[in-house]
């Protein structure tokens, strides 16, 4: 059996397993497009940062830039900074995404910072062309080594050393993440607890690894419990993914696939193998929807309607005794919201990811990026169980796959399976949070990756040592580190308000962490007409707790500075 497997984004190659939804942030796609239609992002200052190649070993001098973007818009002495680690793409994207840090910069009078993972975008130890081009180059490609850039930059911004009493070394920083990014501000706490004072990390699956607990086919159960919720009927997704594979075993069936999604002349469907594709193509854009089912519409890897499970549930939600043709129908239908929303007569649909690519995904860059980060360090192991509407594919432990893709892509340059530290996390950062402090791990009740987070329950949650864990009815992928909206669901707005409650008390010397209240239950709410809430803090909320007025105090900066300049300013401003 030769499935489509997509690895990262716009790498897909072809192995004994199937494309695989990608662990990128949707934040990563696009870049240069609006992301959240609405969203308007202030402008940053954009400067370089020099960092070593490798923190670790003493071995060579080698330095190279990392990406940074400041603004100070709403910087008031006195304030924090609020630090965004880059996950794994453009920073861009992170910024549109994190819509959450541009509004509440003003209530904290902070200084918004992003900076970029080193091997993404324009942040390139070696110059774009040679950074994938071996093991040798690839080697500084690791979580430890980004969390180790971002807290040499933020030492510098600080001033040097953080106990001295100067002004600089007493700005106060908090991590905000998402995804992989959602991760890195966890671990940057874990590490670096002398840095910041706390992290909110939304959609992190600190816990999708080896030896976390976390069940290979927990992704995929929640794909199928957000479509169930929302409509879909589990029999005939079921009983959709037989129907096409029938359907790709005749010379009939064959035609009327290829008609139906009209596939590319490269991809037609012509035996078993080859209808594979198809269902690999169907599958990722159920899983994709699943993840990013935000109340609004949004454009990402595809413009989407609000609520895309929603839309494409309509057409999955009628139970009977459908024909394999009325059941290839349906789920067109329904894959079809995420491929061509706008039902361009023109689409066609690729199936064979080796051909073109991911349509979705096809706009980025730094495509060995992600993969090498799994192949290494970031060892996530999943697979469909039978639980799930999707298939049985767990029989095989997935890391068996992965190696094999992990050849695939890098073998030629250098990769070797012990390259595969599949431990790494669990050593690295532990899956024990009770040793760590002050976290907030949000969860989307709808995101497939909410499963690989921490639970409310477990050891070190919810203590004074500020450990918070949250799963948001209504919210999917990080939707609670976006720009607010009307159409988000009142528990978002009220874990949006808590977070800023619990933040404030840990930029406030000697408060004790407050207690997380249980969420309101999930409301309806209209999406008719969805519309930003900007500098609408506490969002109906009942605030009972500091205000966080911006005083009396004026010394705002200017925006358009350098990364020294800024230090300067400090400086200034405190004499
Ligand atoms: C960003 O800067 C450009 C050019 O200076 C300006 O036209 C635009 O309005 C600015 N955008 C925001 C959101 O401030
Ligand atoms: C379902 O349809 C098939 C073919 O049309 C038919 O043979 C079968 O008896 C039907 N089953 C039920 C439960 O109606
Ligand atoms: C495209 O067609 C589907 C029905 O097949 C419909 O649900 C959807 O709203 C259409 N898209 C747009 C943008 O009108
Ligand atoms: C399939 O795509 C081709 C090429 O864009 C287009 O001309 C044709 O109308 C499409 N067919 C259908 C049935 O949508
Ligand atoms: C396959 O066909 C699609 C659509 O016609 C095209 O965009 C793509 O470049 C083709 N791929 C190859 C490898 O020829
Ligand atoms: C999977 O579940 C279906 C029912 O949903 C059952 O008929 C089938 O035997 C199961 N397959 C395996 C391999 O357990
Ligand atoms: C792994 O990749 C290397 C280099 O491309 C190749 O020689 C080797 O046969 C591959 N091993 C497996 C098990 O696929």
């Amino acid at each position: 059996m030769r499935i489509a497997y997509l690895i990262g984004l716009l790498l897909i190659v072809v192995v004994t397993g199937r494309r695989r939804r990608s662990f990128r942030d949707p934040a990563t796609f696009n870049a240069n497009q609006n992301y959240h239609m609405n969203a308007v992002i202030p402008n940053a200052t954009e400067f370089f940062f020099e960092v070593p190649l490798d923190h670790f070993a003493y071995a060579s001098t080698n330095v190279f830039k990392i990406r940074c973007e400041l603004n100070l818009d709403h910087y008031v002495d006195g304030g924090p900074i609020f630090f965004y680690p880059g996950n794994e793409g453009t920073i861009t994207g992170f910024m549109t995404a994190t819509g959450i840090m541009w509004d509440l910069a003003a209530n904290f009078n902070a200084a918004v910072l992003f900076a970029e993972h080193r091997y993404y975008g324009a942040s390139s130890p070696f110059g774009k062309e040679n950074d994938y081009k071996n093991v040798a180059t690839m080697a500084y490609l690791t979580s430890e080594q980004a969390l180790a850039d971002y807290a040499q930059l933020l030492i510098s911004l600080k001033g040097g050393n953080t106990a001295a009493k100067h002004s600089i070394a007493r700005i106060k920083l908090c991590f905000f993440g998402g995804s992989y990014g959602g991760m890195l501000a966890a671990w940057f706490r874990m590490k670096y607890p002398h840095l910041a004072v706390g992290a909110w990390a939304s959609s992190a699956p600190l816990k999708y690894f080896n030896e976390g607990g976390v069940d290979w086919g927990a992704f995929d159960d929640v794909t199928t419990r957000t479509f169930i919720d929302s409509g879909a009927s589990y029999n005939n997704v079921k009983n959709g993914w037989t129907a096409l594979r029938n359907l790709a075993k005749t010379t009939d069936g064959q035609k009327f696939l290829n008609d139906l999604f009209n596939v590319t002349d490269n991809s037609t469907i012509k035996d078993s193998a080859s209808g594979e594709n198809l269902v690999g193509y169907v599958r990722e854009a159920i899983e994709y929807m699943a993840m990013v089912d935000y109340p609004y519409e949004t454009n990402f890897l595809e413009p989407m309607p609000g609520f895309p499970v929603k839309v494409a549930s309509q057409f999955l939600k009628d139970e009977g005794n459908w024909t394999d043709k009325e059941l290839a129908i349906m789920l067109f239908k329904a894959s079809n919201i995420y491929y061509n929303y706008y039902n361009d007569s023109s689409y066609q649909a690729c199936l064979d990811p080796e051909k073109c690519g991911d349509p979705g995904t096809s706009e980025l860059g730094d495509p060995l990026g992600w993969p090498w980060q799994e192949c290494t360090e970031i060892v996530i192991e999943q697979c469909a169980r039978n639980s799930s509407f999707f298939f049985d594919e767990c029989t095989d432990r997935p890391l068996e796959l992965l190696y094999q893709m992990c050849n695939d892509t890098f073998g030629k340059l250098g990769w070797t399976r012990p390259l595969m530290r599949y431990n790494a996390v669990r050593d690295l950062y532990g899956l024990d949070i009770s040793a760590y402090s002050n976290i907030i791990l949000t969860q989307g009740h709808l995101d497939p990756w909410s499963v690989g987070g921490y639970k409310a329950g477990d050891p070190g949650v919810n203590g004074q040592n500020g450990i918070y864990v949250v799963e948001i009815p209504g919210s999917a992928h990080h939707l609670d580190l976006r720009t607010p909206n009307t159409c988000d669901g009142n528990p978002t707005h009220n874990l949006r308000f808590q977070a800023v409650n619990i933040i404030k008390c840990w930029l406030t010397e000697g408060c004790v962490n407050p207690v997380l209240k249980d969420l309101p239950p999930l409301n309806d709410v209209t999406t008719v007409k969805c519309e930003d809430m900007i500098n609408k803090y506490p969002w109906g909320q009942s605030d009972n707790g500091p205000s966080g007025d911006k005083g009396s105090s004026t010394a705002k900066f200017m925006l358009a500075m350098a990364f020294m300049a800024f230090v300067q300013r400090f400086l200034i401003t405190k004499s």
